[in-house]
């Protein structure tokens, strides 16, 4: 083992000593690694101080590109939408399809559920039926016991909306579960329903400790855990775009209307049934969603663990989406479960995830979950779009010969000559570099 690369104690360091320690050990340049990791501080060391204290061990920050995608129209209300991704062409996707539909009636979308879940999952070996029996007053005590916790909540029109007894798993034995649901309103909840249900733990521990109907011998419950459930499949929400097949317009090498509706829904239908072309179909729609999710401070793995789970509601992994053709009506619609929150969390400490709330107008988490659905439909269209056309490397390469050219420092006037020559050829980094070189004057060896 190399022993300088294990520390303890790196956390007391200080940020500047936890960099020098890292420079010296990982880098063959400490000092032009210690200069652009500081590069990358913010400016304004009070800002930096809300950015550290998201986390642990910061030494730096790691810069994403925001962007924001114009002409959202949702329910008839028009956004423009923060997208903070790294990967080129899905803002540019997003705004088109937004544009698109603009002109089409724009997206209409509803909330179908605001349910959040959380589990006391415990181990028992009594007999259930008196747990069953005596469950009404253990409801009784989890609710008193938690009344200081949920009294804000429920002011502001949320809480606990049930607890239920349920046996976890025939294959784990004497294993329950208080399986609990609740409102949060405009906060995702995470802190809200943990507290909650750690007091159930403790309250039921007590319960059984002294409940005149519990044998003495079943006293003893073990409490496994108590957390959240991120799979939130009543926390939903649909967005659907729809219009007469002869409005979608003409598409590329003279597709017509009704060539593209057909190959649209072929396209949406393979992704419900090959859970292959699923997994790729739905990393598009997460493109979207997770661009806003995390523009917005919201927790993006929750979502996207969520998202997937839900996908796989049948048994079988399939499309989030889904399109139909009827009467000569195209209809293009998303359904899914997104846990996000417009209070608490990173949302208003972040200091530009509160700048995305203010840009979409400080929604409430049911007009949060709504436009990201909208993002999630218009980057699922735009992409379906692309693939049953022209294909996706066209655009792709666009944005990819941009990013070469920044790589290779080309001045504008290069940049306009490789742009027109690339054209009608495939781009490739060498072959970039080679023109470019030859436009330069240059020998090149690759
Ligand atoms: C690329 O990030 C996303 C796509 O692959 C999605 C899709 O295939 O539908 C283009």
């Amino acid at each position: 083992m190399n022993n300088k690369k294990t520390i303890s104690g790196f956390s007391k360091l200080s940020k500047r000593g936890k960099i020098k320690w890292i420079v010296e050990n990982f880098f063959k340049n400490p000092e032009s690694v210690m200069r652009e990791l500081a590069s990358y501080w913010h400016s304004n060391e009070d800002q930096q101080k809300i950015l550290d204290g998201f986390s642990e061990n910061t030494i730096s920050n790691f810069p994403m590109p925001y962007g924001v995608a114009p002409n959202f129209v949702i329910n008839e209300k028009t956004y423009c939408v923060p997208m903070v991704i790294e990967e080129s062409s899905v803002v540019a996707a997003a705004s088109a399809a937004a544009k698109f539909w603009m002109s089409r009636g724009g997206f209409t979308t509803e909330i179908l559920g605001m349910t959040k879940l959380g589990h006391v999952h415990f181990v028992w070996q009594g007999d259930i039926e008196i747990l069953q029996s005596r469950f009404d007053d253990i409801k009784k005590k989890l609710l008193a016991d938690t009344e200081d916790i949920t009294k804000n909540m429920q002011a502001r029109g949320g809480g606990i909306q049930d607890i239920i007894l349920k046996k976890t798993s025939d294959e784990i034995p004497g294993s329950y579960q208080l399986l609990a649901s609740f409102e949060t309103c405009d906060s995702m909840g995470a802190n809200f329903i943990n507290s909650c249900l750690e007091q159930f733990a403790k309250s039921f521990k007590q319960f059984m400790l002294t409940d005149s109907a519990i044998p003495d011998k079943d006293r003893d419950v073990e409490i496994i855990m108590s957390i959240l459930s991120n799979y939130t499949p009543e926390c939903l929400v649909k967005a659907f775009v729809s219009c007469p097949v002869d409005e979608l317009g003409n598409f590329p090498n003279g597709m017509s209307a009704q060539g593209f509706a057909k190959r649209f829904k072929d396209a949406i239908d393979i992704a419900i049934h090959d859970p292959y072309r699923a997994v790729t179909h739905n990393k598009g729609i997460f493109n979207g969603i997770d661009a806003v999710v995390l523009a917005t401070g919201n927790d993006f793995r929750a979502i996207e663990s969520c998202g997937h789970a839900y996908a796989s509601r049948s048994g079988s992994y399939s499309s989030l989406s889904a399109c139909s053709i009827k009467d000569g009506q195209f209809y293009f619609e998303l359904i899914i479960p997104l846990s996000v929150g417009t209070v608490g969390g990173l949302t208003r400490l972040h200091p530009m995830a509160k700048r995305s709330l203010e840009l979409l107008e400080n929604p409430s988490a049911e007009e949060l979950m709504q436009i990201i659905a909208a993002t999630g439909l218009a980057q699922n269209f735009a992409a379906v779009r692309s693939l049953i056309t022209t294909g996706i490397q066209q655009g792709h390469m666009k944005m990819h010969l941009q990013n070469i050219l920044i790589q290779l420092k080309a001045t504008e006037e290069e940049s306009k000559r490789v742009i027109s020559h690339f054209d009608d050829k495939v781009v490739s980094y060498s072959g970039v570099n080679q023109y470019l070189a030859e436009i330069r004057g240059l020998t090149v060896n690759s």
